[in-house]
């Protein structure tokens, strides 16, 4: 299976399969089941610019509605990450005179209210207008459009050139992201930076973290891919780092071409990978080998739990246990309930799967034998908030890297 690579219309060769699914955010309600959207989800690599991407094209109306459940806010580590980043742009980036910060996708302003807070110059971008309200809410200003290359120009004429273009768990989303590359181009001054942070393939390859993959995610970002991409559309890669986040994320910064030295991280994370044959089509091939085996081991463990009358519950409904629950078949027979901290994902069901999302005090009203573990990457924030669970004796169940319980 081929298609067009988004960035470079070169040829993409599909490589991991994971069947039919259904949109990772959709959470229908109960009795609104019967016209669910699924898509095939195959995932696959750019033979030319090495660009990981989704085959399929699902219209972005259908993805960031009005009513998208998504807040940034909804862990402590992630807000304090936020806010950290905030500070570290207003002692650094947004220092001169009436500085200017804008960022896509703002989400509910968990970083911009910090920014809103020092009375600094900044505008959210942010299309799905529910969570644009919440970040009003906080003070922050928003501007309820879509980034692209067409709404970066209104955005420049009345607020001039960026100081700092910030996005954060959105650029990967966002599958024109040619379009938005140019918008960057036009809206960025000149001494101005690009910062964003997305899942990073080497750590999702490292981890077989296979439930990263899903309808929202149109891209999976490597250095080596960034490069490439920056230089096609104007822009220059001058940093990279590691951020431990979302289960291994990268931070890279874009300036324009020369404006800004490159650091030695940005070579050695190119090393690393070259290393780990990232831009290698047999590298995702046998990632799809790993994930079959977690599957499988997945499934044989819950259904022995089963049959043994353990009773399991799922922990965490992020848009990964749409992947995990429909790749793995399982179900409401055997995970009859999710708890979820969002109120918005309460009452609602996981698409495609149909597992019921209830509020966390479902599950420490009656602790299952078992959780299992969707939100992996809070792995450390949940276990320690629900130490009462394990001191009953209740087990975790995670899947990633392997299918283990502790
Ligand atoms: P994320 O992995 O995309 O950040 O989503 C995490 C999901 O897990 C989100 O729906 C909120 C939920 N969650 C809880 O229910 N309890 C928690 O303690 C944490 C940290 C997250
Ligand atoms: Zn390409």
């Amino acid at each position: 299976m081929y298609a067009t690579c988004r960035i470079c219309s070169g040829s993409v060769k599909g490589t991991i399969d994971l069947g039919s699914h259904p949109r990772g955010n959709a959470f229908p309600k109960p009795g609104e089941t019967a016209d669910e959207f699924f898509y095939p989800l195959v995932v696959g690599m750019c033979d030319s610019c090495t660009m990981v991407q989704l085959m399929a094209d699902i219209p972005q109306e259908v993805r960031y509605h009005d009513s998208y459940p998504y807040y940034a806010s909804g862990s402590s580590v992630h807000r304090g990450h936020f806010e950290g980043i905030a500070q570290g742009f207003l002692d650094t980036e947004l220092t001169g005179p009436d500085p200017f910060i804008a960022e896509i996708g703002s989400n509910d302003g968990v970083m911009l209210a910090k920014i809103a807070q020092a009375g600094v110059r900044h505008l959210g971008i942010e299309p799905s207008r529910h969570v644009a309200e919440l970040s009003m809410a906080k003070g922050v200003r928003v501007h309820s459009v879509f980034f692209d290359e067409h709404s970066a120009r209104p955005i420049r004429a009345e607020h001039g050139p960026a100081d700092v273009i910030f996005g954060a768990n959105v650029i990967a989303h966002i599958a024109h992201l040619a379009s938005v590359l140019k918008g960057v181009k036009h809206l960025l001054g000149p001494r101005g930076i690009f910062v964003f942070e997305e899942p990073y393939l080497g750590s999702v390859v490292e981890q077989t973290a296979f439930d990263l993959l899903y309808d929202e995610h149109s891209f999976v970002f490597s250095v080596r891919a960034i490069q490439a991409a920056a230089e096609m559309y104007g822009l220059e890669l001058v940093d990279a780092q590691l951020v431990a986040i979302h289960g291994g994320s990268m931070r890279y910064t874009l300036s324009q071409p020369g404006a800004r030295e490159v650091t030695p991280g940005v070579g050695e994370l190119l090393a690393a990978e070259a290393a780990q044959r990232l831009a290698e089509h047999s590298t995702l091939e046998a990632f799809a080998g790993r994930a079959e085996r977690i599957r499988d081991d997945l499934s044989a463990l819950l259904g022995s739990l089963h049959a043994q009358g353990k009773r399991i519950a799922g922990y965490g409904a992020p848009a990964k246990t749409t992947t995990v629950t429909n790749y793995c078949g399982i179900g409401p027979d055997i995970v009859p309930f999710v708890s979820d901290s969002t109120p918005s994902k309460q009452g609602r069901l996981i698409a495609g799967s149909h597992i019921p999302v209830v509020p966390p005090e479902v599950f420490a009203a009656d602790y299952p034998d078992y959780a299992l573990l969707f939100a992996w990457n809070h792995a450390e924030e949940i276990i320690a908030k629900e130490r009462a669970f394990s001191e009953r004796g209740g087990r975790w169940i995670l899947y990633v890297p392997d299918v283990h319980v502790i």
